[in-house]
């Protein structure tokens, strides 16, 4: 993984108005969080092309135009290099630590939403959704387990999509024919989370399941409310004890 840290110079010699454009870039690059391979690069262009730049592995500027040779020659004889010298230290390893525990070792976990799009009806299967919200970074894993084990067809995903807030989304469908007592799960593997986040469908019944469980739960509340007023009422009948 490369960090690239970059700032663009615009110079106030900019000629735009006649189709010319002069502007000045300058990276900081590095590969570990330690910072021992950083490189500071200062890169001037004209029209797009560098002509000049500082490297400061190389310590010193080299041009790559005519223009940029007779710079960097007066460059490496002035304060200029001695300047740029020193950028490694005080601008590169000064902001780096920051960005990458700020962009690259950043993990947000996602915030996951199971729901059914569509019940099975006659004839039609039912659809799942699985929606993973504001997670950092974009890399996540998303899929189906059906008692545990993985549905590779019937899966339909979107690709990670921007909020445009550094935080993304994603969305995946399955699209299942509902069987008695079966599980059905979504799981999400993310960079913010060491164990895979597992989210069971609750609706493990089919619908003619459910309708019964439901017969079944009204009856026996109703028949405890009528045992316990013929109770009531049968106490309210006998004598009273003495
Ligand atoms: C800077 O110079 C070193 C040594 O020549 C080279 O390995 C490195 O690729 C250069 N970096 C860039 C960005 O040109």
């Amino acid at each position: 993984m490369i960090l690239i840290l970059q700032l663009l110079f615009a110079l106030s010699l900019c000629l735009r108005a006649d189709g010319y454009d002069y502007y000045r870039v300058v990276d900081c690059i590095t590969s570990s969080p330690d910072l021992t391979d950083a490189e500071y690069i200062d890169t001037y262009y004209f029209n797009k092309s560098p002509y000049l730049r500082f490297n400061s592995t190389v310590g010193k500027f080299v041009g790559f135009t005519e223009l940029g040779v007779k710079n960097a020659e007066r460059f490496n004889k002035g304060p200029v290099v001695v300047q740029e010298r020193g950028e490694l230290e005080r601008y590169c390893k000064h902001n780096l630590p920051t960005d990458f525990t700020n962009i690259l070792e950043k993990t947000v976990r996602p915030k996951i939403r199971l729901r059914s799009e569509k019940h099975a009806s006659e004839g039609h299967p039912a659809m799942l959704m699985c929606s993973a919200y504001g997670f950092y970074p974009p890399a996540i894993d998303v899929y189906w387990l059906k008692d545990g084990k993985m549905v590779t067809g019937d899966v339909v995903s979107t690709e990670e999509m921007r909020n445009g807030n550094w935080y993304y989304q994603i969305h995946s469908h399955l699209e299942y024919t509902p069987t008695s007592g079966e599980k059905i799960s979504c799981v999400v593997e993310h960079a913010s989370s060491k164990e895979p986040l597992i989210y069971n469908w609750g609706g493990s019944f089919t619908d003619s399941d459910r309708d019964k469980i439901i017969i079944g739960a009204s009856g026996f509340v109703l028949g405890i409310i009528l045992s316990t007023a013929g109770f009531l009422y049968y106490k309210k009948k006998s004598p009273e004890f003495v």
